[in-house]
């Protein structure tokens, strides 16, 4: 099940790593703050990717709304972040273990397929399949979830796909075809996965988007210097410059291309709020992310 494979994932953390994070988090709390300014009402909140809330501040969030809603494919995430708050808290937090995308059973078919055996012509002819049947089969469940002031999505839409990519050998990942048509069946549950956001959120309301644009290992940081001119610490914190060196490179995953797919997919009635933020996002010495963090309106 897929989530099981996300469960591994998000309880694979270790204390010492999530107390590396503080800088991030904080740059993050900072801008979900600015972003819940420009929310209308305070009166229902939905995160999207709570995981076990370990890269943002929870209680930040639930203070300032009178309902709050953590959704995650993976319950036990969703457990372990619920039970991080104090029973007062706890009281306006709403659990919706789903997967948004209604996708799971597809991406677990490709993610086995990919170790039993199956030809490689055979999985690239099923990859395709799957990408030519998107976004039609984007079905996410029924959400009993009344219409939001302020969505957060947190880091989501790079993992939709990540269980099956992260099986393909980072050193081959640039000459993959597999991984370019993942790359692309990402990018085409972006669509969709906007769209449905945007049912859910209130006229005026603010979608804080934020997502992981690099992965940055020794490898990539030495392409992404050497393009940019300057150091992994200085182009984290240039929005600008990471959106110029997305059109560059190739080694971008998923997130940043959401913030295209808007116009291109006439997302139209999300439009970009001037918040726009970034900022380096460390797993461990050999893990690094930079994300860029967006605030949208409805309008
Ligand atoms: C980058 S992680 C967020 C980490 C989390 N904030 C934390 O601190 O633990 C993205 C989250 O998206 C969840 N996720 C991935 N695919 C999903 C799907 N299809 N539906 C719902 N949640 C999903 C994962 O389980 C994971 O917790």
């Amino acid at each position: 099940m897929l989530e099981d494979i996300f469960s591994k994932v998000n309880a694979s953390k270790t204390k010492e790593q999530v107390s590396n994070w503080s800088d991030s988090i904080n740059a993050c709390n900072d801008w979900l703050r600015k972003t819940i300014e420009l929310s209308p009402e305070r009166d229902n909140a939905l995160i999207i990717g709570v995981g076990q809330a370990d890269d943002f501040s929870l209680p930040l969030i639930v203070d300032e709304f009178k309902n709050v809603y953590l959704l995650d494919i993976d319950s036990k995430a969703l457990d372990v972040a619920y039970c991080k708050l104090d029973i007062s808290r706890r009281q306006k937090v709403k659990l919706v273990p789903c997967d948004i995308t209604g996708l799971s059973e597809r991406i677990v078919e490709l993610y086995n397929i990919m170790n039993d055996g199956t030809s490689p012509d055979k999985i690239k002819r099923k990859f395709e399949l799957f990408r030519d049947q998107l976004p039609k089969r984007f079905k996410p469940v029924n959400f009993n979830i009344p219409g939001c002031s302020w969505i957060f999505s947190n880091c989501i839409t790079t993992q939709f796909l990540s269980p099956v990519i992260m099986q393909i050998n980072p050193n081959d990942q640039e000459q993959s075809e597999i991984y370019k048509i993942a790359t692309h069946i990402s990018h085409r549950i972006l669509a969709p996965y906007l769209r449905l956001i945007e049912t859910m959120l209130k006229r005026k309301g603010i979608l804080a988007y934020s997502t992981d644009v690099f992965k940055i290992d020794s490898d990539t940081k030495n392409i992404i210097e050497r393009t940019s001119g300057l150091s992994i610490k200085s182009l984290a914190k240039n929005p600008l410059q990471i959106v110029k060196l997305t059109e560059k490179l190739t080694i971008c995953i998923a997130g940043w291309n959401a913030v295209k797919a808007c116009s291109q997919y006439k997302i139209d009635r999300l439009q970009v709020k001037g918040l726009f933020d970034s900022w380096l996002w460390n797993f461990d010495d050999k893990k690094q992310y930079i994300v860029l963090a967006y605030a949208f309106e409805k309008n």
